[in-house]
């Protein structure tokens, strides 16, 4: 039975781990630097829990950098964890941030953005990311083609999940209001954020994680977007 989402002017996306696998980084380079896929993954999932906690901290703190430089020093600490402090393969760092740049999408992505594109939807992302970095990656992926626009807390200066970066995406998408979004977000955390601003929230639980004790609830969980469409009626 789908829960049809109604009165939805755009969908709008988280970009890491909702669109794109930040794990494909370390997967582009594993075997041409000989990792084990054990310490690979535990390496990759430090790198994303450090990168999205420096961006809650340096929010806290009121010590923005942009996302490029989080997601460098995150990856400084992974490193260091993983091999011991500066003891990392020659280029490992390099390549994995080259990769960062060339992450993979999730299967279903671009077929779901196409059918949303075509249906007359508004689409676009609203990420952490950097401009550049999210312009590589969407043009790298192809999907730029199927986005209107492409939003950064950098137009804000904090991360999410800051309300300002909610309320960016009603103002840049000339929408009526924060109802009118449907907001699908893989990380609990930021769909719960979303729907306690007031966006429609499509939880793409990709990871089957429990649900977190924060104000605000997804409308909707689903584990992959191939429903998308469907549930906000194109
Ligand atoms: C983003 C992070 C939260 O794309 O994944 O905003």
């Amino acid at each position: 039975m789908i829960h049809r989402l109604t009165g939805i002017e755009a969908c709008v996306f988280d970009a890491y781990g909702t669109l794109f696998d930040v794990h494909s980084a370390v997967g582009q380079c594993r075997d041409r630097f000989g990792l084990e896929s054990g310490p690979a993954q535990t390496m990759s999932d430090s790198w994303r829990t450090r990168q999205l906690q420096y961006s809650w901290l340096r929010s806290l703190m009121g010590k923005h950098v942009d996302f490029w430089q989080v997601t460098g020093d995150a990856l400084d600490f992974a490193l260091d964890t993983a091999f011991g402090p500066g003891k990392a393969p020659d280029g490992l760092r390099q390549a994995l941030m080259d990769s960062y740049l060339a992450l993979h999408t999730y299967p279903e992505v671009p077929g779901v953005l196409r059918k949303l594109k075509d249906a007359g939807m508004k689409t676009a992302v609203l990420s952490n990311g950097s401009p550049s970095m999210l312009e590589k990656v969407c043009t790298s992926t192809g999907i730029d083609a199927v986005l209107d626009a492409v939003l950064s807390i950098e137009d804000v200066g904090i991360y999410k999940p800051h309300p300002s970066v909610y309320r960016l995406a009603v103002e840049r998408l000339d929408l009526s209001g924060p109802a009118a979004v449907s907001f699908q977000s893989s990380n609990a955390w930021d769909a719960a954020a979303a729907s306690a601003f007031g966006f429609k929230v499509v939880w793409c639980n990709r990871f089957g994680q429990a649900r977190e004790r924060l104000p605000g609830a997804p409308d909707v969980e689903v584990t992959s977007l191939t429903d998308l469409p469907a549930l906000v009626g194109v």
